[in-house]
């Protein structure tokens, strides 16, 4: 698995589920008919010009307003340094690396001071729904900010499209690095690098057997701050299998949302993680709303001892619903894209 490539530790073994593990198989069975099926276009973004286009923005801007079928941007081994955005009007567009995320790199790095707003920093910008990527590394290469410091957010990759997925990729940041904004999302072997906030937003996903590597030493970071504003709505960051390493202290996440919601299903943490977990936002009243909770986690920073109060370990009825895709739908739309 590329994605583990950086680990330095030895790490239990990755138990799975098996209702995951046959939807997945159906999923990539349907990934590889795509990549043969006549019907299904294939654009070669190619550096050296050895393909249709040089970027992958010429290559987006190719597909036509209201898509209705896969495209494939194929990326060729390379970095490539530019700015990209998928409209809403062109859904079903694939990134497929054949070199893989460690050579395959999509990078800008514009910080929300320069760029106008948080959103507006990222590197890439996923707008459309049915997005899928394999192998690609999305980053954002604005340096680290210090404590304190204002307008640093710098994300790598925003989605906000429905219906997304994304496998053997990384994502690669510091302060906001992967905005999960709007939309129901699954990652699957992905290697996820930050430090404030890193994973953030009010996206309703899966994150299976993902690695999740902290750079937040020596101020202090949170893995995510999800903002489910709402008990209505669906919306929440499940954690299942992932391995969570790096540089503490950090929290597992921060309240931005009244109703934030987020869970750590059987992942191992190293110890960097802040005893209490959890961070309200500084309102008291998120400690009423917020759903946190840890289920059958393990390693030296999942002891649940100085946790607050306010947070759960989960039972295995409370654990049941972020376990498997039907936390994000997946058996209506993950199979079939
Ligand atoms: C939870 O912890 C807070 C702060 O330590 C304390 O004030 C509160 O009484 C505790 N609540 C419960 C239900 O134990």
């Amino acid at each position: 698995m590329k994605c583990w490539t950086k680990m330095k530790i030895t790490l239990p073994l990755l138990g799975h589920i098996s209702g995951v593990e046959d939807t997945l198989a159906s999923q990539v069975a349907s990934f590889a008919n795509q990549l043969s099926t006549a019907s299904t276009r294939t654009i070669v973004v190619d550096k050296s010009g050895k393909g249709n286009y040089k970027t992958v923005q010429a290559a987006v801007n190719s597909v036509k307003n209201g898509n209705s079928q896969r495209v494939i941007i194929q990326i060729n081994a390379g970095t490539y340094n530019e700015k990209i955005k998928i409209p809403s009007s062109k859904p079903y567009i694939t990134f497929y690396g054949p070199a893989g995320a460690a050579k395959t790199i999509l990078v800008y790095g514009d910080t929300a001071a320069k760029a106008g707003g948080t959103s507006l920093s990222a590197s890439i910008t996923v707008a459309s729904d049915g997005f899928i990527a394999r192998g690609i590394s999305f980053r954002n290469s604005a340096p680290a900010p210090v404590g304190g410091a204002v307008g640093r957010q710098a994300v790598a990759l925003l989605i906000q499209g429905d219906m997304a997925a994304f496998y053997d990729c990384s994502f690669y940041g510091a302060q906001d690095t992967l905005y999960d904004k709007t939309g129901r999302h699954y990652f699957k072997d992905c290697y996820i690098q930050g430090s404030i906030d890193f994973i953030f937003g009010d996206g309703q996903s899966l994150y299976e057997n993902c690695h999740l590597n902290s750079i937040a030493n020596p101020w202090s970071g949170s893995l995510t701050a999800q903002k489910r504003s709402s008990k209505g709505e669906d919306t929440g960051f499940s954690f299942l299998d992932c391995v969570v390493t790096g540089s503490g202290p950090i929290y597992l996440g921060r309240a931005w949302g009244p109703y934030s919601r987020v869970v750590f299903i059987r992942t191992y943490f190293e110890d960097l993680i802040i005893p209490a977990g959890w961070y309200d936002w500084g309102v008291t009243s998120r400690t009423k709303t917020v759903y946190y909770g840890q289920y059958k986690c393990s390693g030296p920073g999942a002891n649940t001892k100085g946790r607050v109060n306010w947070s759960l370990e989960l039972t295995d009825a409370q654990a049941r619903p972020f376990k498997t895709i039907s936390f994000i739908d997946g058996a209506s739309w993950l199979s079939s894209l």
